[in-house]
């Protein structure tokens, strides 16, 4: 079975490296890596292959960044040209992101079978692309692996035939699980040459990058004013994104100096920093689940979720974008008091072994 598989954005690569890494142990599997180049700088593609453990992609798009539909269109003009070339007998998707959405249309044009790891998940909030891109995504997929228990009854509702939906787990645990094993004291050194860990003895660490909080001047001058009082009483680690980045100059933010702003980092960069922190904030998908798993307490600064798990076994707290909320949360979140979490289904590092098993088992 031939199986090419697509990624382009930083959260993807993360989800198809356990993938790849189990498709290696199977006979009759030939899997291969497209990188659609939906993120190309260094720090956003390149630098979360090291530790990954993955060869590097077979193919490669330059698409680069653009408007919604110039992204989405030279990922499909691209990624048609390597599935003629290839002929897959399945194309396989992850995430959300708009290389999910490009790649399974044009598969499914093409008549390829299109598997979609992370199907189902629903923030049900249609301004975000990547709401869009989930549900077409699901839409066309002949194979909806799935994470957690709400995203199997999204896909029921809006129709799905039950005998393609296959509850799996979460392939981004099985990735924090084998890069939290990965990380040595001698590695850790290396990664903290900003010293911050070593200075700081309790810290948050904060990420921020939906077009919905750092596009809109208001909304993001309301959550950093949140964030500047809070870091008065918590130095704040904050990797940023460079949409972030081109917002804070274009709006004029300003960061408190207790805020220490770092260029955007790899995953095992962050995973230091994070695993350890009195608490996160963020406005990521895949954080609010990772955090679930190492039981880090989470609060996010969104109004809506995909990962209603996290919220209701999990140490996430949902808290939308207003001031007094976010720091109502930030003071719960260290008041000492712990949060009881438990893991989620499924999320046991195995999610990609349950993949293959189904998918093979199928052809
Ligand atoms: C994309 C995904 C989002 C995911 C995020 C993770 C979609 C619709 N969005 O959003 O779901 O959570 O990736 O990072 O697919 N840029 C660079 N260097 C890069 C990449 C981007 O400077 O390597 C700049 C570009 O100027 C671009 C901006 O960052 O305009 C945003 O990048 P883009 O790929 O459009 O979306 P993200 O916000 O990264």
């Amino acid at each position: 079975m031939k199986v090419l598989l697509a990624a382009g954005a930083r959260p993807n690569f993360m989800k198809v490296a356990p993938l790849l890494r189990e498709a290696r142990h199977r006979a009759g599997l030939e899997c291969k890596l497209v990188n659609t180049g939906q993120h190309y700088d260094y720090e956003m593609s390149q630098s979360f292959f090291d530790y990954l453990n993955i060869d590097p992609p077979h193919y490669r798009i330059e698409s680069g960044s653009g408007s919604q539909a110039e992204q989405t269109a030279r990922i499909m003009i691209g990624f048609e040209k390597i599935c003629i070339d290839y002929r897959p007998d399945i194309v396989m998707v992850v995430g959300d992101v708009n290389s999910t959405l490009a790649c399974s249309i044009t598969a499914k044009k093409l008549c390829i079978e299109v598997a979609h790891v992370e199907a189902g998940l629903r923030s049900f909030d249609r301004t975000m692309p990547e709401e869009i891109n989930r549900i077409v995504t699901d839409s066309i997929s002949d194979y909806l692996f799935v994470t957690e228990k709400s995203a199997e009854q999204h896909l029921i509702r809006e129709g799905a035939p039950l005998k393609r939906i296959i509850f799996t787990g979460d392939v981004m645990v099985d990735n924090l699980l084998y890069q939290k094993e990965l990380l040595t004291k001698e590695m850790c050194e290396g990664f903290d040459s900003h010293h911050l860990k070593k200075s700081l003895n309790k810290y948050a660490f904060l990420t921020l990058h939906r077009p919905s909080n750092v596009d809109n001047r208001q909304i993001f001058t309301n959550i950093m004013s949140a964030l500047n009082d809070i870091s008065k009483t918590l130095p704040i680690i904050f990797p940023v994104h460079p949409r972030t980045r081109k917002m804070i100059k274009r709006f004029r933010i300003k960061c408190s100096q207790h805020i220490h702003i770092l260029p955007p980092l790899n995953f095992m960069e962050s995973l230091y920093l994070w695993k350890d922190a009195a608490v996160v904030m963020t406005d990521s998908g895949g954080l609010q689940g990772e955090t679930t798993v190492l039981g880090v307490p989470c609060i996010t600064l969104r109004e809506n979720t995909e990962r209603p798990v996290t919220i209701e076994l999990g140490t996430n707290n949902l808290v939308g974008v207003k001031a007094e909320n976010i720091i109502r949360a930030f003071k719960k979140a260290i008041g000492g008091e712990k949060i009881p979490y438990r893991i989620p289904p499924g999320w046991d590092g195995k999610a990609s072994i349950r993949i293959w098993d189904a998918l093979l088992a199928e052809k």
